[in-house]
């Protein structure tokens, strides 16, 4: 089995996003059997690109920049469910990335456990916001999306607490706010 820091490269290096959410999903699903099953798991290390890979569209642009549809016609929802399914994708990445960028760190195995899980599930995310965009007529890549998604990621390249902090009391938090105002669009 590979280490988990090198699935995490993998992960990272993979720029399709049906692709790597595969990876992803594939990958966990390893290292939960193999950590159920007690075998030996190895975390190892790898260097993350400074970017990760994505795919051609969506075209990356200014939060400014990024076209506001209203939300009452398909094509309004259609924008939402783009823009959140690129908030999942750069989930995805995030999770692998704090595996990867901090494994000089050492920590328990079960806080991996936690962090592959937490992948996993954004990796189905992105498939299933992918699968009701395809079921609206539309897809991933169809509009442009927000660049700076990978702001927070940089700015904790070097601050494993800093991370810590930023992915659930910031990133995720802002997307608990905005949930009910979403619901009432649907
Ligand atoms: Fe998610």
């Amino acid at each position: 089995m590979m280490t988990l820091t090198q699935m995490a490269c993998a992960v990272l290096n993979t720029a399709d996003g049906r692709e790597k959410t595969a990876l992803s999903r594939g990958f966990a699903a390893q290292w939960s059997t193999a950590r159920a099953a007690g075998d030996d798991v190895e975390i190892g290390t790898c260097s993350p690109p400074d970017m990760p890979a994505r795919p051609k569209t969506p075209e990356l642009r200014a939060p400014r920049d990024v076209p506001r549809r209203k939300t009452g016609s398909i094509e309004g929802r259609n924008a939402l469910l783009h823009a959140v399914a690129h908030i999942e994708l750069n989930a995805v990445d995030l999770h692998w990335d704090l595996i990867a960028r901090f494994s000089h760190i050492q920590m328990p195995l079960g806080f991996y456990d936690d962090w592959v899980k937490a992948a996993d599930e954004e990796s189905k995310h992105f498939n299933l916001m992918c699968d009701c965009l395809e079921a609206h007529g539309s897809f991933y890549g169809a509009m442009p999306a927000h660049a700076g998604m990978w702001r927070a990621a940089q700015d904790t390249q070097s601050d494993f607490l800093g991370r810590l902090a930023v992915v659930p009391m910031v990133l995720e938090a802002r997307g608990l706010d905005v949930t009910p105002g979403m619901i009432r669009i649907f």
